[in-house]
């Protein structure tokens, strides 16, 4: 009989985890909850002769990755990596939603944090909640992409990010194509224990390309208003009876009670635009704009108080797109999430497409995140222009087109059809489609939107678009 290699099951029984390898699959504890799922080990390291090893939870964002110990290893049914793969190769399968996000307000630390209050709950709601979410995106693959800035050159590594030296390894960087499966492994993995932030203190959930004396730090220590990063908190004490700054650089551009938001050029505050990229691939897996920050603006928000005014969040926008993308990155710090933050930055990127009269879509991939705010911040403001639309005549049902819903609201074309589709609300009915709004619908509408305080106020935004194509050079 002739047994295809595919089809042999490659678990073993492992007695010892001596022969644990990089690469092996098998169940593990996953920290603060009583769960085991598959996980992948992707490092193994000896700490002063105990053996931890790096493991990433197979169907779960890279945000879970964590060191565990070898109390935490299933070591029953291991499938030890098929000679012809490299580690981390055979991970294809969609993420689940991680529930929260790590930080609580008042700066400690509560990963994996999830939304129901009290502790207890949080054990088995993670992975329910998470599978849940996960249909909520409905099996949406979010396909990872890498994209290598060009490198910069003459920067003060200090205070900006590492330049041609790779910050992962220590090592030269290498292009795109050629990353050795070293570096590949060292950027799989959170290189950050802990950044200080204002009264924040927030555990990173991504790898960060920091300088190698940053790394491995108990915590590093970042001013709020220009983002520098210092080794210590004397250290930072220092930069701050030096630094004067209050607000992030640039232009205000919007004001509405404590809410504003700055209008940064990577160009003319190139140093300031590192270090904010620098700080938010902490929490975005999948970009990686670090060095080449000229071609882009960055509209920081931030809240006002009688200390200056602080960082909530910021998205970066290409100066100019032949994609018509508004939105290359978007984060609300940790600290901030699941306040309407994410949406409220969402509703400006769609403001200024309306100054500039273009509809406009965010950069894909999306994160799993980042879909989840866009897929609700859509179907609010789709739901929003269908439910103020009026009839032509007595006994008429109202009429709008899409291309009205796309002209009302800067949301490109496809992402209106896909709202509108993911809402199950097209039918085709005597030859045309009619939307159907049920009562349901409406009801769910009116209740999210309650809790939809803040919004933007389009009398608060003092900005005239630039024509960039026009410039030689930005
Ligand atoms: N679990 C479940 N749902 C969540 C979570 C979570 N951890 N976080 C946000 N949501 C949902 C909210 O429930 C809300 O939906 P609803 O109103 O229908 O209930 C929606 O997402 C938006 O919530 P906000 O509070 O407005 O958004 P938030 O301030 O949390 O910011 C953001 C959202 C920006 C995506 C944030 O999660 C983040 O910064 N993530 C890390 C970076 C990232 O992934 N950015 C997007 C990458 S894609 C791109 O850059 C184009
Ligand atoms: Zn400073």
């Amino acid at each position: 009989m002739k047994v295809e290699m595919e089809d042999v099951d490659d678990s073993t029984l492992c007695d010892s985890v001596s022969s644990l390898v990089e690469g092996c699959r098998l169940p593990v504890h996953m920290k603060g909850t009583s769960d085991w799922p598959l996980a992948e080990i992707v490092s193994i390291k000896d700490l002063d002769g105990l053996k931890v090893y790096y493991v990433h939870y197979v169907d779960f964002n890279k945000r879970l990755d964590e060191w565990v110990t070898e109390q935490s290893l299933d070591t029953r049914k291991v499938h030890f990596p098929r000679k012809d793969a490299a580690p981390g190769t055979g991970v294809s399968t969609p993420k689940k939603v991680q529930i929260g996000s790590g930080i609580s307000n008042s700066g400690q630390v509560s990963r994996p944090a999830s939304p129901v209050s009290t502790n207890s709950e949080l054990l088995n709601g993670n992975a329910v909640l998470a599978a849940a979410l996960q249909k909520k995106i409905n099996r949406s693959v979010i396909l990872n992409r890498k994209r290598k800035g060009p490198s910069l050159e003459g920067e003060d590594s200090q205070d900006g990010p590492p330049s041609q030296q790779s910050a992962a390894t220590g090592g030269p960087r290498q292009s795109g194509s050629m990353v050795s499966h070293h570096d590949d492994i060292v950027t799989r993995m959170k290189n950050i224990e802990m950044i200080e932030i204002g009264p924040h203190r927030v555990r990173p959930w991504y790898f960060a390309p920091y300088p190698q004396e940053m790394v491995h730090l108990a915590c590093i220590y970042i001013c709020e208003f220009c983002l520098k990063y210092r080794k210590s908190r004397k250290c930072l004490e220092r930069h701050l009876i030096k630094c004067n700054l209050r607000h992030p650089p640039g232009n205000e551009i919007y004001r509405k009670d404590n809410i504003s938001f700055f209008e940064i050029d990577g160009r003319k505050n190139k140093v300031y635009a590192q270090n904010l990229c620098l700080l938010a691939k902490l929490f975005l897996d999948h970009k990686t704009l670090y060095y080449d920050t000229d071609p882009f603006l960055f509209y920081v928000m931030t809240v006002f108080d009688h200390r200056g005014f602080h960082i909530v969040g910021y998205f970066s926008k290409e100066k100019e797109s032949t994609e018509d993308y508004n939105v290359a990155c978007i984060l609300t710090l940790p600290p901030y999430q699941r306040k309407g933050y994410g949406k409220l930055l969402i509703e400006f990127s769609y403001e200024l497409s309306k100054f500039e009269g273009k509809t406009g879509s965010p950069e894909k991939p999306l994160s799993d995140l980042g879909l989840l705010s866009y897929r609700s911040y859509w179907a609010q403001t789709i739901l929003e222009i269908l439910l103020s639309a009026k009839p032509i005549g007595e006994n008429e049902k109202a009429q709008i087109t899409i291309n009205e819903i796309c002209e009302l609201t800067s949301i490109k074309k496809e992402d209106v059809i896909s709202t509108l589709q993911n809402l199950n609300l097209i039918n085709y009915y005597k030859g045309q489609y009619i939307i159907t709004l049920s009562k349901e619908i409406i009801q769910q509408h009116y209740k999210a939107m309650e809790t939809r305080q803040i919004r933007i106020d389009s009398k608060a935004l003092h900005w005239t678009p630039k024509d960039w194509g026009k410039r030689a050079k930005w």
